[in-house]
C-alpha cells in the first residue's frame, strides 16, 4: 500500500555516499564536516554540486574562499565521519578530535585528508540559495583516486565505501553485486 510521505523526503533519495568537504579560511584555517547530499551534474566540463545549511561554518568558509574538496572515505573512517558530522568547526578542531592527517591538495589551498581513497577538487563558481541550504556548484580541477580502490575510475569491492541512509544509519557499497550485463 503506498502511503504519503510528509517528512523527511530526501529518505527516498539516499543511500548516498558519505563523504568528508573540507574548506578553509582566509587566516589559512582548515575544517571539515560530513556530507551526504552532493551529485555530478555535467562531465563537460566537469562540474559538481554539494549542499550545505546554511548554518554550517563551512558554508560560511566556502562563500569566502570559493573552495572545496571532496574527499571519499572508506568503512575505517566511519567514525571520523560521525565526528565529523556532529561537531562544527566554530568551536572544536575535527582533524584533531577525529585524528585526521591532512594533506596538500593539487589545485587548492583546501587541504585534502590523507586518509581517503578519492578526491575531488572544486572552484566554486556558483551558490544557488536553496531552502536550508546553499547549494555550492564546483568547477573540478583536479580529481584522484587510490588505484587499490577504483579501477578505471570505478569502485571495486575493496573499497567498502559509507552509504548514509538518513539518521544514524550508514550501510556500505561492496560492489560484488554490481555485475555488468
Ligand atoms: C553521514 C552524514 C551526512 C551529512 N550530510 C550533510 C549534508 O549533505 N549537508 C549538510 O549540510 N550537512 C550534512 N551533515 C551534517 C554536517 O556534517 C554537520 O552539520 C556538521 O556539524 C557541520 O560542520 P561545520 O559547522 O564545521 O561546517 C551530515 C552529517 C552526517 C553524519
Amino acid at each position: 500500500m503506498l502511503k504519503q510521505i510528509k517528512s523527511d523526503i530526501y529518505h527516498l533519495m539516499h543511500p548516498k555516499m558519505a563523504f568528508f568537504l573540507t574548506s578553509i579560511a582566509k587566516d589559512g584555517k582548515p575544517n571539515v564536516m560530513a556530507c551526504a547530499w552532493a551529485t555530478p551534474v555535467s562531465e563537460e566540463p566537469p562540474i559538481v554540486i554539494v549542499c550545505v545549511e546554511k548554518s554550517a561554518y563551512t558554508a560560511e568558509l566556502i562563500k569566502e574562499t570559493r573552495e572545496f574538496a571532496i574527499n571519499i572515505p572508506n568503512k575505517k573512517l566511519l567514525k571520523a565521519i560521525w565526528i565529523c558530522g556532529k561537531t562544527s568547526g566554530r568551536d572544536t578542531d575535527k582533524f584533531l578530535k577525529a585524528k585526521l592527517k591532512q594533506r596538500m591538495a593539487n589545485s587548492l589551498k583546501v587541504p585534502l585528508i590523507a586518509e581517503c581513497v578519492g578526491y575531488i577538487e572544486c572552484k566554486l563558481y556558483k551558490t544557488v540559495d536553496a531552502g536550508e541550504c546553499y547549494a555550492f556548484f564546483g568547477n573540478v580541477l583536479y580529481a584522484e583516486a587510490d588505484d587499490a580502490f577504483f579501477k578505471k575510475g570505478m569502485r571495486t569491492e575493496a573499497a567498502e565505501i559509507p552509504l548514509h541512509l538518513g539518521g544514524s544509519r550508514i550501510m556500505y557499497f561492496r560492489g560484488d553485486n554490481a555485475k555488468e550485463d
